[in-house]
């Protein structure tokens, strides 16, 4: 018997088993929040005395006892009872009787999904957040002990000028702060308190819902209560957008090492435990870790598109629609929490080739050098330039390789003290 069947017919199986979906098993993630939402709720019914202090007092033991399952992983949603919203009231009822029955006074599962939703959200950002210092910390100090490493630079895959694996370490570091700046953006999005909505119009009750707000931790409510429904989805996209920014870095980054680690640029050793090998080809040491790692993040950019999809053309108010949007966001969070686990120690175990620059195909890279060096001499750029380029096309450029070249201009400054506070100053935000 569902929370909301009144005694009439039976539904069809079928439809039943489609209309559930995956909320079995995509509402354990959440379980754990509804219960704590739903105790912030029955403290505060009990405050505005819809509640008396003995029923309270069961209500909150009845909860506790429901968390603690939760958390020992022996929570089922059982057959036919929709999500865990319901199994936790049907949970309450069992053992309380009457009481049990009390908890939904003044309440929706609209906006019990939504502050389960915000409180899992929160918690996984910070989870995330906190993986992006790791690896943010990670990346510095491979970027300060390869700042004199010389690197050949790219530009439209051709050989440009002198660059230092210092700084592409780096680069990757600095990446990370305006990635965690859009992780920031969606953790205060999640940061509002939906409950007391209701179904998304409010109750009759006087609920304290400043009361609620301040027991579970939000910055504020979402004080309209229409615009507190219509948070289901913007803020899944807040969160999606933050996760597709940072994708979009790691599957960078994996590209250049599956790029640079082949024989072909021998820029870097990849850590054999972290390479797979080929059932005929002997010497095969793939960079499999790296190629996964791209695969999934170009597949998490997507993730804003696809809930942007799913919302596109819903009008104010809850709609089932809606509970499909938990499959992208626990996905989501999941996959890059995967990712960044594994980046971590993919990384740690990747060496860098220091003599890159002595082969010939890179006397080229000096070029712009070579100009400056003239340029040095009084000679205007546009003329140096000319001069230069004209050794380069009759053959007769010789390279000078000035090593001493990395300590100079742009590539020598690593700026690693100005980069690590700015990543702290965003990282604030979570450290609350
Ligand atoms: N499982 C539902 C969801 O994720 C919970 C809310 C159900 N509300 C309703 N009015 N049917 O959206």
């Amino acid at each position: 018997m569902k929370l909301w069947q009144k005694g009439a017919p039976n539904i069809d199986e079928l439809f039943e088993r489609f209309t559930i979906g995956k909320d079995p098993e995509l509402d354990m993630e959440i379980a754990a929040y509804d219960v704590i939402a739903t105790k912030a709720h029955v403290e505060m019914l009990a405050s505005i005395s819809l509640l008396s202090d003995a029923e309270t007092k069961l209500l909150v033991a009845g909860l506790d006892e429901i968390y603690e399952s939760v958390l020992q992983k022996k929570f089922v949603i059982e057959e036919g009872i929709e999500d865990c919203h319901s199994q936790i009231e049907l949970l309450l009822t069992r053992k309380l009787g009457e009481v049990g029955k009390k908890v939904h006074s003044g309440r929706s599962r609209n906006d019990q999904v939504l502050v389960a939703l915000k409180l899992y959200a929160k918690a996984e950002l910070e989870k995330i957040a906190f993986q992006v210092r790791l690896l943010f910390e990670l990346l510095q100090r491979k970027s300060d002990a390869n700042k004199n490493v010389l690197m050949p630079g790219y530009t439209h895959m051709q050989v440009a000028m002198p660059s230092s694996f210092g700084l592409w370490f780096g680069a990757y570091a600095e990446s990370l702060i305006d990635d965690l700046i859009l992780l920031k953006a969606a953790y205060q999005i999640a940061d509002k308190n939906p409950l007391g909505s209701a179904a998304g119009y409010g109750s009759s009750f006087p609920l304290d819902r400043e009361k609620t707000t301040r027991d579970l931790g939000f910055r504020t409510p979402n004080y309209n209560v229409i615009y507190a429904q219509m948070t289901r989805g913007k803020m899944e996209k807040a969160c999606a957008t933050a996760i597709s920014s940072l994708a979009a870095t790691l599957a960078k980054f994996s590209m250049d090492v599956c790029t640079y680690a082949g024989q072909d640029f021998g820029f870097f050793k990849l850590d054999p435990k972290f390479t797979t090998g080929s059932s005929i080809m002997p010497h095969k040491q793939n960079p499999d870790g790296f190629e996964l790692v791209r695969a999934k993040c170009n597949q998490l950019q997507s993730l804003p598109t696809e809930l942007q999809l799913i919302l596109t053309n819903l009008n104010t108010g809850y709609h089932r629609d809606l509970q499909i949007l938990k499959e992208s966001l626990v996905k989501g969070f999941q996959t890059m929490l995967d990712c960044l686990a594994v980046m971590q120690v993919m990384v740690g175990g990747l060496k860098v080739s220091d003599d890159l620059i002595e082969q010939n195909k890179y006397d080229l890279l000096f070029t712009v050098e070579e100009v400056n060096k003239r340029v040095l001499k009084g000679i205007p750029f546009r003329d140096a330039y000319k001069e230069v380029g004209a050794l380069v096309n009759s053959g007769k450029y010789v390279a000078e390789r000035e090593v001493s070249h990395s300590h100079l201009g742009s590539i020598g400054n690593l700026a690693t003290e100005q980069i690590k506070a700015a990543f702290d100053l965003e990282f604030e935000a979570f450290e609350r």
